[in-house]
């Protein structure tokens, strides 16, 4: 699937990473790279900085938030000297990028960007007028990330269902340029969805998310994930009753972790009535620690010489850049007559 592709991802520096964003992204983000790179394929992975500021606008909240999402991903094995890792806003090309983008771009399809929609339909429901708080960088959004898959020649953009449609538009744009032009200016990017990744589910049985209160921390301490990990929600049955693993919580986050022999093993348990809800939180727990003891502390070490990563960033930057510079010759020869 990756022969010679070139995969790219973009990552936004949102806020410390749970065991859902660690398990639904960040690793198979990373092996995914891996898989382009063994195909003889380049991955591409940045940091969309200036997506961010959208929403964000202090600057010590935006550089802590970038800082932590540059370490998380070095500490779960992107490997800078085999993906080039950069942060967008040091590819100057993006942005005049987008703006040739900009001319190309339909304004009805930013009108129907989820991102954008789902503002608006917010904004209704609170009794706001539809435009309420949306600058244009919201608004805009596909455009610039038109840009980043657009700039480096991209084949291939795993995302999550959420980022369809944006990969459908960049794909749209370049569509219509190398229409009007007649000629292949820009690559085509498809979207690839990995149906392997499980949703995973949070302490209370919602899905695992910040906004509910309801993760099971990464980055923090042994007792701190254990606390978590000790309340997440079961009944009061007793051990010894005979149980259906799939309707219990504890098993359904277990699978997003588990090797296959170790699933069995509580699936059984709980079945046969040998285990109790401590015995089977105490085998997640584990689980979990073992997953992220390696990671948190090479983390740990990355957010203390952030010096290191900068110059890792700064490094990838400039190996990204040739190529956005390439794009944006052949769009500004195009457009200009050249
Ligand atoms: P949150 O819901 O905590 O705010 P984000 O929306 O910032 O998380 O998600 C960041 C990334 O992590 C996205 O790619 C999203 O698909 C993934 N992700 C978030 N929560 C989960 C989860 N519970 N299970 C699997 N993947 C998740
Ligand atoms: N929009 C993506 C998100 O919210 C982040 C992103 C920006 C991205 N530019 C991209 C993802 C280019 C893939 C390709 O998660």
């Amino acid at each position: 699937m990756f022969k010679d592709k070139k995969v790219l991802t973009g990552v936004k520096p949102t806020g410390t990473p749970h065991l859902g964003n660690y398990l639904g992204a960040i690793k198979p983000a990373i092996k995914l790279g891996q898989q382009a790179l063994e195909a003889d394929g380049k991955h591409y992975m940045f940091i969309a900085d200036y997506h961010a500021i959208n929403a964000e606008k202090d600057p010590a909240v935006l550089n802590r938030k970038l800082q932590e999402i540059a370490c998380i991903y070095l500490a779960a094995g992107l490997d800078p000297s085999r993906s080039v890792f950069y942060r967008q806003s040091d590819i100057a090309e993006i942005p005049e990028i987008t703006t040739i983008l900009y001319a190309y771009t339909p304004k009805g399809f930013m009108n129907k960007a989820h991102a954008y929609k789902a503002a608006v339909d917010k904004n209704r429901e609170a009794g706001k007028p539809d435009d309420d708080g949306i600058n244009m960088g919201l608004y805009t959004y596909p455009t610039l990330m038109a840009a980043d898959i657009l700039a480096y020649d991209t084949d291939i953009v795993p995302v999550g269902k959420d980022q369809v449609q944006h990969v459908e538009i960049a794909r749209d744009i370049a569509g219509a340029i190398n229409a009007h032009y007649n000629r292949p200016l820009l690559t085509l990017p498809e979207y690839s969805i990995d149906n392997n990744v499980a949703l995973v589910p949070g302490i209370d049985g919602r899905k695992m998310s910040k906004s509910y209160g309801n993760v099971i921390p990464l980055f923090e301490d042994d007792k701190a994930i254990k606390k978590a990990v000790y309340s997440i929600k079961t009944d009061c049955r007793p051990m010894e009753e005979p149980k259906n693993p799939d309707e219990i919580l504890v098993y359904e986050i277990y699978k997003s972790i588990a090797t296959p022999a170790q699933l069995q093993e509580m699936g059984d348990g709980l079945r046969e009535g040998k285990l109790g809800y401590g015995h089977i939180k105490n085998m997640l727990l584990d689980a979990v620690i073992a997953e992220v003891k390696e990671m948190r502390e090479k983390y740990n070490y990355y957010m203390a010489h952030y010096e290191e990563v900068e110059a890792m960033l700064e490094e990838g930057a400039a190996k990204a850049r040739p190529t956005a510079q390439a794009t944006l010759k052949r769009l500004k020869d195009a457009v200009f007559g050249r």
